[in-house]
């Protein structure tokens, strides 16, 4: 592993025919962070707090942004490596197009943590993440309880349903998780998506992007809604697409304004939207502790320690150890700390002012803590 020698004195002082050296170099080991975007909330806030906590620890970090676009990602990676950083953390535009930049990475043994989205390249060393599977089931679970549909009965109530980025490994768990749990109620007529778009590719969207998600969501409406057809659930993966399909209902959809519509992540927009009744949940993802989880594993990577059960038992954040969900290639399982996700409605809001992360104004509406 590579040190970085800084501030290192470079004057040597000639006395009585001896050089003096300087007495000690300070030696501080460097942090490459590489996020997707700005353009989406959590990932400024994701690269806020790991910034911080790695500084407060005494590392040097780079921290760059790809603006979703995975070459720019890939010259980023390129510009970390060759400023010989001694760890790479990396949240990925596109999880399958790292691979060249990935093999320099393995050449310069400079390990890689695969942040919140899994690199499918065996190079990858570790996998901080929450449990993406558990964040789709809570939203499933979510329908299932508020439209009571254990005891449906004969009632049939109108879903659509907005996915992720294909790009993304995380997104195919988010929409398998809540799927799952959905799918019996599809099958028993229960629930009825009027568009007929269930499969992943249709419901897709592209980069999580919120007007990719408002303009399907209005094509959707003004096909299938506009006879005065009720819609009863909107099925979001994370709060950007939420906040499009949100947007889309308020447009262009005519009847009562009673819709269910999940999401995830805790954006402040959506926040806002949960206080005001247009969105119904997020799941939220405390990120604030993905990052304290991030810094413990690449101090342990970094020290040569065991990272194992015992080494996620002692974190100060709940997560599990989990070495079989994932796979950066067939067969090829990815050690993972999964922290855990949690359910966030209008009547819970005030728990995530006990983060210490949002504070509630007196208009009833959170904001980030600076
Ligand atoms: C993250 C989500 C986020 C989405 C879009 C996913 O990989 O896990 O938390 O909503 O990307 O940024």
């Amino acid at each position: 592993m590579k040190l970085r020698k800084l501030a290192v004195a470079m004057t040597a002082v000639m006395a009585f025919g001896a050089i003096s050296v300087p007495a000690a170099a300070e030696e501080t080991q460097v942090i490459g962070i590489s996020m997707p975007t700005q353009s989406l909330e959590r990932w400024n806030r994701d690269g806020e707090y790991l910034k911080e906590q790695f500084e407060n620890a005494g590392y040097t970090v780079e921290l760059k942004y790809s603006d979703n676009d995975s070459s720019q990602q890939v010259s980023d990676i390129q510009n970390l490596l060759a400023d010989n950083v001694d760890i790479l953390i990396i949240a990925a535009v596109d999880g399958e197009a790292l691979n060249t930049v990935m093999d320099e990475a393995a050449e310069s043994e400079i390990p890689v943590i695969a942040y919140d989205r899994l690199i499918m390249n065996d190079a990858t060393s570790y996998y901080v993440s929450f449990d993406n599977y558990t964040v789709g089931q809570l939203q499933g679970e979510f329908i299932v309880e508020t439209l009571d549909l254990e005891n449906a009965g004969d009632a049939t109530y109108n879903m659509e349903i907005t996915a992720g980025d294909p790009a993304d490994n995380n997104a195919g768990y988010f929409y398998n998780g809540a799927m799952d749990v959905l799918n019996p109620y599809i099958e028993a007529g229960t629930l009825v998506v009027v568009s007929g778009q269930t499969d992943f590719d249709s419901v897709a969207t592209d980069q999580w992007d919120t007007q990719t998600a408002l303009e399907r969501a209005q094509n959707i409406l003004s096909s299938y809604y506009a006879d005065g057809t009720q819609l009863d659930v909107w099925l979001c993966s994370n709060d950007s697409t939420a906040l499009g399909v949100a947007q889309g209902i308020t447009s262009d959809y005519a009847g009562d304004n009673t819709v269910i519509i999940t999401g995830q992540d805790g954006d402040v927009a959506n926040l806002a939207n949960i206080v005001d009744g247009i969105q119904t949940m997020t799941v939220y993802k405390n990120v604030s502790n993905e990052s304290i989880v991030t810094l413990a594993l690449a101090e342990a990577m970094l020290n040569g320690e065991t990272i194992d059960e015992a080494f996620t038992e002692s974190l100060s954040v709940e997560a599990a150890f989990d070495t079989e969900s994932y796979e950066t290639s067939d067969g090829v399982k990815c050690p993972s700390i999964l922290l855990v996700p949690s359910v966030i409605t209008a009547d819970n809001i005030e728990e995530l002012v006990d983060t210490g992360l949002y504070e509630m104004g007196e208009d009833g509406y959170l904001t980030a803590v600076e």
